[in-house]
């Protein structure tokens, strides 16, 4: 048996096959374009593995797409190949389109064309799982309820929009043509692996480097946490047991401010790595212009997964994030490594 990985290369991506690997027989085809964001360091340890195979490439390129499926014939594809950063989608969203809606149409297509050509034994085994973000349902206010999986969709960045549109898209894409889709819309994810342009890996990169910590705005927006390992397990029971056509919510149930989230890792680097001048991380805190439209708070229930497929988080927020702080200063080289040229532009870019 075989599944088809998309986005394989990227953080959740690449999350996602080092886990499944050390747990399943089943061959994984990774297949990434290697943007900016995809770094084929994060599967080192498996380029060995006679179950991995990557091939470099676009969703949207339909005759690669359907010369993969006919060759590997994959009893499931998980689709994490995405546009991904709401900051580089304000600067410049036409990727986001092109990968986001775009390209998952043209994933879906080749999908339910290859679907068509199957036996009924394996049509009733195939799943096409799309990994999609709590950022669709919009913004909350502090007392309103958390997202489930009926609240309407609101999104508000080029990001959520096209991670919306995509998720418009698998659900035609069954309703129409019975392509048996499963959606999942996650929270935000931390841990090993993550691209430092994002909050967490960048404040703690920032901070070895005695490089301001930018925080938007006053820093009280909200975000549900969930540890990236968490998330690919609950996408693997979603895999294994969720209901055709439905989509589940998975969160963290760790709601913190943006401010919360940075006095942490600051505590944490204080602890681990103290500065040479005996001072707190904290002094680096920087309030900087506020993102535009900047989501006010996510915070999902995760009710569903947990009683209908006995899904939970394993790791609390102060677990998780000792251990993703552990492993940026366990993993220099490939902080190095991803801190190249490309990266230097976009900081560049954002924050001057
Ligand atoms: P990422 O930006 O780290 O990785 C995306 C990967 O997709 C990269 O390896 C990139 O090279 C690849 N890619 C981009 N365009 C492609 C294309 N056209 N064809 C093939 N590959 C392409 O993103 P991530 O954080 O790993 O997110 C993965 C998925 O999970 C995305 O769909 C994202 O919307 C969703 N998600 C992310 C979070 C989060 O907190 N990071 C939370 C919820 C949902
Ligand atoms: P981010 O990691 O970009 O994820 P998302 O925008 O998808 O939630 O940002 C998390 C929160 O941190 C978000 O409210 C924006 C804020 N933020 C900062 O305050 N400073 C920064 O430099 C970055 C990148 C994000």
């Amino acid at each position: 048996m075989t599944i088809v990985v998309t986005g394989a290369a990227g953080f959740i991506g690449s999350n996602f096959v080092l886990s499944w690997l050390t747990h399943s027989e089943e061959k994984v085809i990774a297949l990434d374009k290697l943007t900016y964001a995809g770094n084929l360091e994060n599967l080192q340890s498996v380029e060995i593995n006679p179950n991995y195979h990557f091939i470099q490439g676009d969703i949207a390129d339909a005759k690669l797409v359907a010369e993969i499926l006919d060759e590997y014939e994959p009893r499931a594809i998980i689709n994490f190949a995405a546009e991904s950063h709401v900051d580089r989608s304000i600067h410049g969203p036409d990727e986001f389109m092109l990968t986001n809606i775009m390209g998952t149409y043209r994933l879906l297509e080749e999908a339910r064309n290859y679907f068509n050509t199957l036996e009924s034994e394996h049509k009733n085994d195939f799943r096409f799982l799309h990994v999609s973000t709590d950022e669709v349902y919009g913004t909350l206010s502090a007392d309103d309820p958390a997202f489930k999986e009926d609240r309407r969709y609101e999104p508000n960045s080029p990001y959520s929009a096209s991670k919306a549109a995509s998720d418009h898209l698998v659900r035609a894409w069954h309703h129409t043509y019975g392509l048996p889709v499963l959606t999942t819309n996650c929270s935000n994810n931390y841990g090993p692996y993550h691209f430092p342009e994002k909050l967490i890996p960048l404040c703690i990169l920032n901070a070895l480097n005695g490089k301001d910590l930018p925080i938007y705005g006053d820093g009280k927006q909200v975000r549900d946490w969930l540890y990236v390992v968490d998330h690919c397990k609950g996408i693997e029971t979603v895999l294994d047991k969720g209901k055709i056509g439905e989509t589940y919510n998975i969160g963290g149930w760790n709601e913190k401010t943006n401010l919360e989230v940075v006095h942490t890792l600051c505590n944490l680097l204080d602890e681990l790595k103290p500065r040479d001048d005996g001072k707190s991380y904290k002094e680096l805190i920087t309030f900087v212009m506020d993102r535009p439209g900047h989501d006010k708070r996510y915070a999902i229930d995760a009710t569903k997964i947990s009683n209908e497929l006995g899904w939970k988080p394993e790791e609390t927020f102060e677990t998780g994030i000792r251990k993703t702080v552990q492993w940026y200063l366990d993993n220099q080289d490939w902080v190095s490594h991803v801190q190249s040229g490309e990266y230097q532009n976009w900081l560049n870019k954002n924050y001057s």
